[in-house]
């Protein structure tokens, strides 16, 4: 995956963004105003151009056009930097048909680049929720691994047809023999997704710890664990579980042990974070995750993705954003981060490679190269 920079971006119909030219720079581009004037929403317009899908979640067409919309179709026209060779990318979405262009071919797969979100503000759910930890690592190890993100698919499904025979047992005469073959479908898809999420967690410990110290200078060890009953067992362990386990899942209509249950353990010098870090610890813990995150990124494509920093600044103490703003300033990946705060922009301004946007109800009024 090479990513390129977005250079160019010009929206119609999407949320509340005016179909004005935002020209970003390769460095960091700060996106000032208000609340509520659309500031996340151009972030959500530059990840759903390179990642396909919204930030947020159950987001799709429907929310994502603007309400005022005449023509209910959402067109993002854009302009990549490939070390300065350009390519135009669009994309025409409607709510029957998504269709992408780059140099104006049609383009089914490929996008020109890849963009990480990060929010500390979700730091909270990541550390209270475990359907949101395995959100956040089956989203991004999917960015890393496409073989992943194809066989968690076929595993969901598979899961999916699962539980819909364990709900109807009653009426499926032969649901002995069809559990059997999907079973061994869901323990090869296991084996895995499994394997892949320890390696993923081994990739990722070798670079959140450094990280944690290249932005906050201070040096704690930070260690992720997949915590799953499938650790190390093959195809055919799972199997044999699987078919032992198929009386209580009949009773229980679902089923109740498996990857889809999987979860993670995040600790802080050895100590669980959630449960012994301070708030603003567990912050700069998940920061440093993310960062770690886009390292192993580079690491793995040699090229970085863009990174999308919603507003930082309210999250963390002056000290802490000073570091944060020097380490984007030493990293050479494209940066737009929001912000709605008067002392965070100025820090920003006085980088070098940086510009600053203003958004007011989501038109650019003006900015500063
Ligand atoms: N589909 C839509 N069509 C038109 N406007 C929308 C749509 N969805 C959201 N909005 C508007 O977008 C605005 C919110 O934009 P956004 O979340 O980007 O604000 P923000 O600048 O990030 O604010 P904050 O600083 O509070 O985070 C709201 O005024 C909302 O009404
Ligand atoms: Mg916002």
């Amino acid at each position: 995956m090479n990513c390129g920079k977005v250079q160019k971006l010009q929206v119609q119909n999407f949320r509340n963004l005016n179909d004005n030219v935002f020209e970003f720079i390769k460095g960091i581009n700060c996106i000032f105003g208000q609340n509520g004037n659309g500031k996340t929403n151009l972030l959500e317009a530059v990840y759903f151009l390179t990642n396909k899908k919204s930030f947020r979640k159950n987001t799709s067409f429907p929310q994502m056009m603007d309400i005022e919309g005449v023509k209910p179709e959402i067109i993002l026209q854009s302009v990549f930097d490939f070390d300065g060779d350009l390519i135009s990318y669009t994309v025409r979405t409607s709510d029957k048909l998504e269709e992408r262009f780059w140099n104006s071919k049609p383009e089914k797969s490929k996008t020109p680049s890849l963009s990480v979100f990060v929010n500390p503000f979700d730091s909270y759910s990541f550390h209270t929720s475990s359907t949101f930890r395995r959100q956040w690592m089956d989203s991004h190890l999917g960015q890393l691994d496409l073989e992943y993100k194809q066989v968690l698919n076929r595993f969901q499904k598979a899961i999916k047809f699962r539980n819909s025979i364990l709900s109807a047992t009653r009426y499926i005469k032969d649901y002995p023999a069809q559990l059997k073959a999907i079973d061994l479908q869901v323990s090869e898809y296991s084996e895995v997704i499994t394997k892949k999420r320890a390696d993923f967690m081994q990739n990722l410990n070798n670079f959140i710890s450094p990280t944690f110290k290249a932005i906050f200078a201070e040096e704690h060890q930070l260690h992720l664990e997949l915590d799953s009953m499938f650790l190390h067992w093959n195809a055919a362990k799972i199997y044999d579980f699987y078919r032992s386990q198929e009386r209580i899942d009949v009773e229980a209509q679902v089923t109740q042990v498996g990857v889809h249950r999987d979860d993670y353990l995040f600790s802080f010098d050895g100590l669980n974070s959630f449960e012994f870090c301070s708030l603003g610890q567990q912050k700069m813990s998940f920061l440093s995750l993310i960062f770690g995150f886009i390292e192993l990124f580079q690491f793995k494509f040699n090229s970085y993705p863009i990174v999308l920093i919603d507003d930082v600044s309210g999250e963390l103490d002056g000290q802490r954003w000073k570091n944060l703003v020097q380490y984007l300033e030493q990293k050479s990946f494209q940066v737009l981060i929001t912000t709605a705060n008067e002392n965070f922009k100025k820090e920003l301004e006085n980088l070098k490679f940086s510009r600053t946007f203003f958004l007011e109800h989501g038109t650019l009024s003006s900015n500063q190269g």
